[in-house]
């Protein structure tokens, strides 16, 4: 039996296909390759020592998936595949209600007629909205989403819960990360972002690299203790093996469970940039712009449910979040396009 991995050329999944093989899991890997490139898949393929079986395909075609389940003796799906830019979310909401959610919708039902109703779905620190507790248990209330891109992860936690209730032969498991950063250690594979990046880590690897003058810091007036925003930084290869120990919880038929997955730890933005030049002995210059629309002063977790419940934690620190982010971006400066 095999994992199916949805957006598993993508940058939290290509680091999982590496920990669910070295685990011991045969994956195929489903991307419809719209922010990721196959390359990745190579790459895992190069770690581990084992092939990746790969069909490229949307998660909205309904024949394609149908094709895969007949081909292939699934038993659990990691869904990762989704469009995950917050702002393009603004600019374009209703292609993300239809890829993420229409999506979400098509995979889901193509998995029950084939009967395999174990699933494991990337959501998002973003459910919490602002947050109504710090550190944020998984018993902290849901809030409003500041972007659609926030509320497909909400309605598909819905989604996903009602299923379940209505339906116990599925096993849910909800996992909420905060901020993943970091790369391989190995320097092969990390993060690709298009364009200019929106968030933090890769914005700084690419002004440490030369391609982006400086940083921008947005705002320095919260009311945290340098006044910059702070936020639960992961390691992906922390958040990966993450993914492997869930996947227990559905070979126990757990239900539905849910779990934040971060480390419980919170860093500023001027935190993140001292230890990345601290790391990686580069200079980051950087000037304090206006805050951005829609972020939140503090969001970290509280780790502990995935602790006891899963026996996971995160291992890296900042120190090697920073330095496996610059190894990547520097052995890499294009991404895969090298
Ligand atoms: P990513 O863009 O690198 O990976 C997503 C993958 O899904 C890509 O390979 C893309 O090609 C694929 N994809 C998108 N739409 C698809 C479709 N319709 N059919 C098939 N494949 C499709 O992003 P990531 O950072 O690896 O994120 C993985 C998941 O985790 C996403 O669901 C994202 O929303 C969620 N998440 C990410 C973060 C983060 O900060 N990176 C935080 C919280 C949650
Ligand atoms: N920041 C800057 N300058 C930048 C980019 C970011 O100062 O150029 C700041 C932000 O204001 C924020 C912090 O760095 O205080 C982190 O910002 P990111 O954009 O890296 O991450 P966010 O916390 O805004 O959001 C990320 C993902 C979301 C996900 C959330 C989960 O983008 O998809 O983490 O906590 F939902």
């Amino acid at each position: 039996m095999a994992i199916l991995v949805t957006g598993g050329a993508g940058f939290i999944g290509s680091h999982t296909c590496v920990e669910l093989q070295q685990a011991g899991y045969d994956v195929v890997v489903y991307d419809n390759l719209s922010n990721a490139s196959e390359k990745s898949l190579e790459r895992v393929e190069a770690i581990t020592g084992k092939p990746v079986k790969f069909y490229k395909g949307d998660i909205l075609d309904r024949d394609r998936l149908n094709e895969v389940f007949e081909k292939e003796q699934l038993d659990s799906c990691i869904h990762f595949a989704g469009l995950k830019a917050v702002g393009e979310s603004v600019q374009k909401p209703w292609e993300y209600y239809e890829n993420n959610i229409a999506g979400t919708l098509t995979l889901v039902d193509v998995m029950r007629k084939h009967n395999c109703k174990n699933i494991i779905f990337s959501s998002s620190a973003t459910v919490y909205g602002d947050p109504a507790e710090i550190p944020i248990t998984e018993n902290c209330p849901k809030g409003q989403c500041t972007n659609p891109y926030g509320w497909t992860k909400s309605m598909l936690e819905q989604i996903l819960s009602d299923m379940q209730k209505a339906d116990n032969e599925w096993n849910v498991v909800l996992l909420r990360y905060f901020n993943p950063i970091g790369a391989h250690p190995s320097g092969t594979m990390g993060e690709n972002p298009n364009g200019i990046p929106n968030n933090l880590m890769p914005y700084i690897t690419q002004v440490a690299v030369g391609k982006l003058p400086e940083l921008g810091v947005f705002g320095n007036d919260y009311d945290t203790p340098d006044g910059t925003g702070v936020r639960d930084y992961i390691h992906v290869v922390d958040l990966a093996k993450g993914h492997v120990k869930a996947l227990k919880k559905i070979e126990e038929n757990a239900g539905l469970k849910i779990y934040n997955l971060g480390t419980g730890v919170g860093y500023s933005v001027l935190d993140i940039v001292k230890n990345f030049e601290e790391a990686n002995n580069i200079k980051i210059p950087y000037s304090i712009k206006p805050r951005r629309p829609g972020d939140i002063a503090i969001c970290y977790s509280d780790a502990t449910k995935a602790k006891e419940e899963l026996g996971w934690t995160a291992e890296y620190g900042i120190k090697e979040m920073c330095a496996d982010s610059w190894r990547w971006q520097k052995n890499n400066p294009n991404g895969y396009e090298d």
